[in-house]
């Protein structure tokens, strides 16, 4: 059966929109961020023929426990700007090969380009949250500037980090019950920020990475967008009250309140 054209995909017209979103929110300057949608098998083949590898690219760790899966993901040093208009060059598709060593590229990265520098972070975060949630299907990373001005001045604790975000409007505890977990600066592009920032994703879906951006998993392109874009109000919020006397909060007491009215199971250890 003749396979449709790839640029009638939803999936990468949504991706494209998401990137751009990104950018005009501030939130990716020059090549900063990086997106991995996990792809439905069949709604891959819809568009590309599974037996015409363009190439493969070494992966350089072992991710076999995601072997045959296809991910849509940015490529390195490419701009968020530069993608909607100009996907093939900037954004590819691939497939994990069996022994979990390749990337087998069937679309994209078209001036020999390869994916981002921060692909360790991306896979190994997909593999802890598909083991919480199997339906996870988005990895983001993104510099939002209010987060990155907040690892500056605040306590890097997860908790404290997450109760001050909690408090700083009434719709956090709902959106991100399971708080942040926040990385001390690491050496970024490596195996070993992506080892530990998968083992925080197992428990929380954002991960901070102090003076660097952010972290965010979600079901679809949106929900992981509408987390970050709650966790860097929040921050906008603390960096534009900080420096200021604060005669009001929201009390525990009061966030208790709401995990309760809206179902929410909330990260323990903090308000209680
Ligand atoms: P890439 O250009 O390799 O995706 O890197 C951007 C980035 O944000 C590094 O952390
Ligand atoms: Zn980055």
């Amino acid at each position: 059966m003749a396979k449709k054209s790839i640029y009638e995909a939803k999936f990468l017209k949504e991706f494209c929109l998401t990137a751009d979103n990104m950018y005009r929110l501030g939130w990716d300057e020059r090549n900063g961020g990086n997106i991995s949608l996990l792809l439905e098998t069949d709604e891959i083949l819809e568009y590309l023929d599974a037996d015409k590898v363009i190439r493969e690219i070494p992966l350089g760790f072992d991710a076999k426990k995601l072997a045959g899966k296809y991910f849509l993901v940015t490529g390195t040093g490419k701009y968020f700007k530069n993608v909607k208009n100009d996907p093939e060059n900037n954004v590819g598709i691939f497939r994990i090969s069996d022994d979990g060593q390749m990337a087998e590229l069937l679309w994209g990265y078209a001036d020999g380009g390869r994916f981002t520098s921060e692909l360790p972070a991306h896979l190994m975060s997909h593999i802890s949250r598909l083991e919480v949630d199997p339906a996870n299907r988005v990895i983001m990373h993104t510099h939002p500037t209010n987060l990155l001005a907040m690892t500056y001045v605040h306590s890097l604790d997860t908790n404290e980090f997450t109760h001050t975000l909690w408090q700083m409007s009434t719709e956090c505890i709902v959106v991100f019950p399971d708080g942040v977990e926040v990385l001390p600066w690491m050496l970024c592009g490596t195996n070993e920020i992506g080892v530990a920032t998968a083992e925080k994703m197992k428990s929380a879906r954002t991960v901070v990475w102090a003076m660097h951006g952010l972290y965010g998993a979600g079901k679809t392109l949106d929900e992981a967008f509408g987390l970050v874009e709650t966790v860097e109000k929040a921050s906008q919020i603390y960096m534009l009250t900080a420096g200021l006397k604060r005669v009001n909060t929201i009390t525990d007491a009061q966030l208790k309140v709401l995990a309760n009215a809206f179902k929410v199971n909330y990260r323990k250890g903090i308000i209680d």
